[in-house]
């Protein structure tokens, strides 16, 4: 997804928007551009499609002197994704440069208004359209024509203005897309999202809908596209600069699998009392609509909807709620029944996924209790809900989901469990036993990546030739084949499906071969000697079999070519062991295939378009 950083102070602007760029990377993106204005107002703008190595060829690897400047990374929506069209855009005039994320909607309607009234419009973005509006609106003031344009806009944006004759000020904007301002003594800046500024700043202003931010170096002044004053608290983010970078991991996703054990800890951190219960008081302001509820809705995509499964099928195992998982775009335009007593659970960790925000949004105006559970402070997805769970999961920068998924996956079982106690259906042996289980989770990851860490790139090594793998689970072990078999799709492009064991026989069994090996994500579970069969079923078609055994389990090398060892657990929350050595396993491949693991193809990080 684009990516968006701007600077004004005293010092230079150049390298710190270009080490922005950077930061931001992890989005995805396929074109980056940066323009400047000096404190004569001269502009300087580059733009080239690729990767940021390319503007920096460039500009030679330098920027010229200046204070103030935007820049941007673009993941094309309207346009090819080449040198014109990436960002920044101006007007006719070349005194006005905006940068953005999202959609314009309205965008054909302005164009050719814009075009009937005399401006030439060079690309083929939506984006061009906001600079010839803001120009026929400008009067001498940057943040008042802004503000006029947008009056007229359609859609979904961030965005960032700067004008050559205001050379120390720029303007931001949000609707429905992330923006952030960030301070530090005289000097300011804004960005798509933390990790940009953080090298230089902890003190931000969450953006909210609505707003526009008049940024200078000595402050920044929010109002309403009405320009009624908004009043906005400046936040202290706790995340060092360091948390955002790869430690000693040769990639981000590396260093992320290997968080997971820290990322465990510190979500279930005060959530687990030590009376043995869980404490989840997030949820205690809701109690009465939680009681009233008849149903439960879980709305989510990608990852977030396959742990979404989990906390469907622990809401379920322990409540009298049917529960269901739909994802975000099938939700939207064919809703379930929605009303005050359907208690609806938005899961997503960037908290920006459009997909997601949109039916979360439906299903409030309908009236219906709100629990969103995301990573991101500040989120679009934050401002749906009437309580929030966040996964405290920490910073996740590459582009495939690791430690979000496990920690998804912790934070809805812990509320299904509270959501089962506020209605008296939790047995306390029950809650006591998966309280323990929880407690004992961490370390079980940090053992479940040591006992498969080693030997997974040989593992990959004898597999990396397959023409395809079918992964299989049942009941509480579905949910980590899917994940297994995305992550795998994911990041090394090798074909991959999750299937329910007990259909391979209904028509997936016609696949297997000697070159389609089965994954069978078989740990302890209810399902355990169905989901054998099964596989012993793909095994006489020739299919070589990994599979992921809990430790101790005495039959499985007798039908299993790999094992793949993880501690034992309570059987709700066994997909985040069993996802650790399946995640090692779509790494080592991606690796040996010389795949880009952290920014695969195709693939943003934050998917705020629908
Ligand atoms: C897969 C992955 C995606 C996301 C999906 C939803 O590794 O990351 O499938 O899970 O795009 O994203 P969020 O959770 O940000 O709503």
């Amino acid at each position: 997804m684009c990516g968006i950083v701007g600077y004004t102070g005293p010092r230079e602007a150049g390298p710190i928007l270009l080490e922005g760029l950077k930061r931001l990377e992890y989005r995805g993106y396929d074109s980056a551009g940066i323009a400047l204005v000096d404190e004569s107002g001269d502009l300087f703008l580059a733009k080239k499609a690729g990767k940021l190595a390319n503007l920096e060829t460039e500009i030679n690897g330098r920027t010229p002197h200046a204070a103030l400047g935007l820049a941007h990374t673009r993941w094309a929506t309207h346009g090819r994704p080449d040198d014109l069209n990436a960002h920044p855009h101006q007007d006719c005039s070349g005194e006005i440069t905006v940068i953005h994320n999202g959609i314009i909607e309205n965008f054909r309607e302005l164009r050719d208004e814009l075009e009937a009234a005399g401006h030439r419009l060079t690309s083929e973005t939506d984006t061009e359209a906001l600079a010839h509006l803001i120009e026929d609106a400008y009067e001498g003031d940057l943040a008042d024509a802004v503000r006029a344009a947008l009056r007229k806009v359609e859609g979904a944006y961030a965005i960032a203005v700067m004008h050559k004759r205001e050379v120390s000020r720029l303007v931001g904007a949000r609707l429905n897309v992330p923006l952030v301002v960030g301070r530090n003594g005289e000097e300011s800046f804004i960005a798509s999202d933390v990790s940009a500024i953080l090298a230089h700043t902890n003190q931000v202003v969450f953006l909210e809908d609505g707003d526009v931010a008049d940024v200078r170096p000595t402050g920044i002044e929010v109002t309403g596209v009405d320009g009624r004053p908004r009043s906005r608290e400046l936040t202290t983010i706790d995340w060092t600069p360091e948390a955002a970078e790869k430690g000693g991991y040769e990639t981000f996703m590396l260093k992320e699998i290997h968080e997971q054990p820290e990322a465990l800890r510190q979500s279930l951190a005060g959530r687990l009392g030590r009376d043995g219960r869980i404490s989840l008081p997030e949820l205690e302001p809701m109690a009465a609509a939680v009681k009233a509820a008849t149903r439960v809705e879980l709305v989510a995509c990608g990852t977030a909807s396959y742990a979404a499964m989990v906390g469907a099928s622990a809401i379920e195992r322990w409540t009298d709620l049917p529960a269901r998982v739909t994802v975000g775009s099938e939700f939207r335009y064919d809703p379930p029944p929605l009303d005050g007593r359907t208690l609806v659970i938005a899961v997503t960790q960037s908290g920006e996924t459009a997909d997601t925000i949109a039916p979360t949004r439906l299903a409030r105006e309908r009236g219906c209790p709100i629990v969103a559970v995301t990573n991101t402070v500040g989120s679009a997805i934050t401002r749906e809900a009437d309580a929030i769970l966040f996964l405290q999961a920490g910073p996740e920068i590459a582009v495939a989901a690791s430690k979000t998924f496990v920690t998804q996956v912790t934070t809805l079982v812990v509320l299904a469990a509270a959501i089962a106690r506020l209605r008296g259906t939790l047995p306390d042996d029950e809650e006591v036993g998966l309280v323990r289980a929880l407690q004992a989770l961490p370390s079980a990851a940090a053992r479940a990546l040591e006992l498969n860490g080693p030997g997974a790139s040989e593992l990959a090594r004898r597999y990396v030739n397959s023409r395809g793998f079918m992964y299989v689970g049942r009941g509480a072990t579905y949910p980590a084949a899917l994940e297994g078999a995305l992550k795998l799709k994911e990041i090394s492009y090798v074909h991959a499906e999750g299937y329910p064991a007990g259909e391979l026989k209904h028509g997936p069994i016609s696949l297997l071969d000697a070159e389609c090996p089965l994954v069978a994500v078989a740990t302890r579970s209810a399902t355990y000697d169905k989901l054998v069969s099964n596989v012993m079923e793909g095994r006489a078609r020739d299919a070589r079999v990994i599979a992921v055994a809990t430790e101790g389990d005495p039959q499985i090398e007798r039908f299993a070519d790999d094992v793949c060892w993880v501690p034992d657990t309570h059987e709700v929350v066994s997909p985040v062991l069993a996802i650790i050595p399946l995640q090692l396993f779509a790494y080592e491949i991606a690796r040996a295939r010389g795949t880009d693991v952290d920014q695969p193809r195709n693939l943003a990080k934050s998917v705020t378009v629908e």
